[in-house]
């Protein structure tokens, strides 16, 4: 799989990958990282974990993918055809903020994307999903709407979910992501979390 370090694209095998998770037993994967701060964030804050962000795009990933924690890399992959070297790794999967043809998916309930999510899962894996009204209005959703279908969808791809929590913009001032403080400071400063386990 393709792996980011700042300007650097480097291929990474399963022997490879092996040998950076040695040491973890816990590995999060932050589905559509960013710039990659809320994984270099977690990674900082978690020693003791090992965190996989990946995002389709690489040019916002230069800054935090430079940086060299022993417990962070950073994959440039699509959502929807994630590398089969993260199958049965993932204890627990973020998805912050979603927009674009990852939050498509999670609106379509996209079976190749749910499978994706499930096959990169390990047995009692977690998941947490933040959406934002402005992302589902440009898809022609309220925020509402959109959050009850993304649950459905997702609980019928057999995750259990809780019931969805609203974030107000304090929370979200204090969320440790980029997009997370454009939208605080926003037109629409609200988004919902949805989580639960597989
Ligand atoms: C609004 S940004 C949020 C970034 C970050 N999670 C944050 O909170 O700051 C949405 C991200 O989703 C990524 N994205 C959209 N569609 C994707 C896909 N199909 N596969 C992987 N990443 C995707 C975009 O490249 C973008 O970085």
């Amino acid at each position: 799989m393709e792996t980011i370090w700042g300007r650097r694209s480097l291929d990474l095998d399963l022997t490879g990958l092996a040998e950076r998770l040695a040491n973890y037993n816990r590995v999060m994967l932050d589905l559509g990282t960013g710039d990659g701060k809320f994984a270099f964030h977690y990674a900082r804050t978690f020693p003791s974990h090992f965190v996989i962000g990946v995002d389709s795009c690489r040019e916002n990933l230069r800054e935090y993918s430079s940086t060299k924690l022993p417990n962070a890399l950073f994959v440039i992959a699509n959502a929807q055809s994630l590398p089969c070297e993260l199958n049965g790794l993932t204890s627990h999967i973020t998805i912050n903020f979603p927009w674009g043809s990852l939050l498509k998916s999670l609106l379509d309930g996209e079976p190749k994307f749910m499978r994706g999510l499930e096959a990169v899962s390990c047995m009692g894996a977690s998941l947490t999903v933040r959406l934002n009204g402005g992302a589902l209005a440009e898809q022609g959703w309220t925020l509402e709407d959109g959050t009850e279908q993304i649950y459905n969808n997702l609980m019928q791809a057999g995750w259990r979910l809780k019931s969805p929590v609203l974030m107000q913009a304090e929370v979200l001032r204090g969320f440790p992501t980029t997009w997370a403080k454009r939208l605080a400071f926003g037109r629409d400063p609200r988004a919902m979390q949805l989580s639960g386990y597989l």
